[in-house]
């Protein structure tokens, strides 16, 4: 399986000039990577730039997706929408909408709809933090089942997994998981799955890590187990993301 690298912009940059010098970088560090797949997901209002800017190892994303198909929706992005601007991958479910009132029934709706447009979904799942008695585990399992609801065993085979503990994403996380902690919520993750959907299809379902990931921990993740990293603010720097694809290498 090749490695998925997610660049989650976030709300960055603030200008159409340097979301495009960003994207060139990554164009250019894209010629030299192997067996990976790079997932450059800029803010909705940057996508159209991109459309026709790929490269073979680039894929454009999006960071979110309306649970409705269309109609009087003020402020929101159908699936269709995405789809005409070549958005191959959607992140859903992160941890930054869910803490704005995003449960896992809207998550579910907005992951059924992309799947009809054959638009892959990514999501993310992650405890707020880890307590001793292990309801983490039973908190991430909820996420998983609750958002895949209804999602057929052939149409799951498009999911791609990310497992993001809140704790661990942006600049006030207050470490990254231990590559020890990502294997168990590996492992734990394709089981619900494997419960869900049988272990064959639950094997081939990548599961990528996310949070403060910088060119110091990438590799270790990946040499753990990681089919792949969803990185936020070292994706918003051309060294320091041009690093993080180096020690792939
Ligand atoms: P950081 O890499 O900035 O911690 O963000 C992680 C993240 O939320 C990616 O989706």
């Amino acid at each position: 399986m090749s490695k998925i690298i997610i660049a989650n912009w976030k709300m960055n940059p603030q200008s159409p000039k340097e979301a495009e010098k960003l994207f060139s970088s990554v164009k250019k560090e894209a010629k030299n990577v192997k067996n990976t797949k790079i997932i450059v997901c800029p803010p909705f209002l940057f996508l159209h730039l991109f459309k026709k800017f790929k490269h073979k190892n680039i894929s454009l994303g999006a960071q979110n997706v309306a649970k409705e198909t269309e109609g009087s929706f003020t402020g929101e992005i159908s699936s269709k929408m995405l789809s005409s601007m070549e958005v191959s991958h959607v992140i859903v479910g992160h941890g930054e909408r869910r803490s704005m009132g995003e449960t896992n029934e809207i998550i579910n709706a907005k992951i059924l709809n992309l799947l009809k447009f054959k638009i892959f979904p990514v999501l993310c799942v992650g405890e707020g933090n880890r307590d001793k008695e292990g309801f983490y585990l039973s908190f991430v399992a909820d996420q998983v089942k609750d958002c895949l609801k209804g999602v057929t065993s052939s149409q799951v085979k498009n999911i791609i997994m990310a497992y993001e503990p809140l704790w661990a994403i942006g600049k006030d996380a207050s470490r990254e998981a231990t590559k020890e902690e990502f294997m168990e919520m590996k492992i734990f993750i394709r089981k619900i799955i494997s419960d869900l959907y049988g272990s064959k299809v639950a094997h081939n379902i990548p599961v990528l890590y996310g949070g403060s990931v910088n060119y110091l921990n990438a590799k270790s993740f990946i040499e753990e187990g990681a089919d792949g990293l969803l990185i936020g603010r070292d994706s918003l720097n051309p060294q320091k993301f041009s690093a993080i694809l180096n020690t792939l290498k």
